[in-house]
């Protein structure tokens, strides 16, 4: 629920979901932009459409559920599609996990042959400088966050708005936000991160992305990688 206007958003996750055509299985992301194009799939599917959805987080299986998406999981169908949001977007690298839901995204997302990113004009940069979500196990935080600090990060347990205490993703973890600043070389670091014991995964979606769907108050542009 960050960035553009709702309108841009909801261009982008429509424009998206008309991708998805009879039979395909589709991965289906998280956040307040892929809820537009879960939104308009379900409306196709009670018009006729056969999808299965693969959801990636509580949230999407939800609004999947709700809308009347058939579902099914990784291990009885690979997504012939994947429609996810980002946070920050260049040059089709992407940072997420802002809803802390990018382990699940990123196995979903890879899987898919086809991975459409949808956001708004508000999303984009030249270059990628949004802090890095990095989901670790619990009993991996302090060491975690030295290595992030070796790594030149300056890392930030992310703490729950209506809880006292900590973020608990949907596996059960935790999540250090990461500032870098600027990354000049985001492959390098994603690499150093995934390296890291007890990380479980980092929001630094590197080479990942096929087709990008952006849309502002007029109209949608696609890019392609
Ligand atoms: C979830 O953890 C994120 O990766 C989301 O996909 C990302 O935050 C995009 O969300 P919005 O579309 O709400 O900005």
């Amino acid at each position: 629920s960050t960035g553009g206007s709702d309108a841009a958003k909801r261009r982008a996750g429509e424009a998206a979901a008309e991708q998805v055509v009879d039979g395909m299985v589709v991965g289906l992301g998280t956040g307040s932009t892929t809820a537009y194009a879960i939104r308009a799939l379900g409306r196709a599917v009670e018009a006729g459409l056969d999808i299965r959805g693969i959801p990636t987080s509580f949230q999407s299986r939800a609004l999947a559920r709700e809308v009347g998406i058939p579902l099914t999981t990784l291990d009885d169908a690979t997504p012939d599609v994947a429609i996810d949001g980002a946070d920050q977007v260049a040059d089709g690298d992407l940072v997420k996990g802002g809803g802390a839901a990018h382990a699940r995204e990123k196995v979903v997302d890879a899987a898919a042959d086809r991975f459409l990113v949808v956001a708004d004009e508000s999303k984009r940069a030249d270059r990628l400088d949004h802090s890095i979500p990095v989901e670790v196990l619990p009993a991996a935080a302090t060491t975690v966050e030295a290595a992030v600090r070796d790594l030149g990060g300056d890392p930030t347990l992310r703490l729950a708005e209506r809880k006292d205490g900590p973020v608990v993703t949907d596996n059960g973890n935790l999540v250090l936000d990461c500032a870098f600043g600027a990354l000049d070389a985001p492959g390098d670091l994603a690499t150093r991160l995934s390296a890291l014991p007890g990380c479980v995964e980092h929001g630094l979606f590197v080479g990942l992305a096929d087709e990008l769907y952006v849309g502002d108050d007029e109209d949608v542009t696609v890019e392609r990688y």
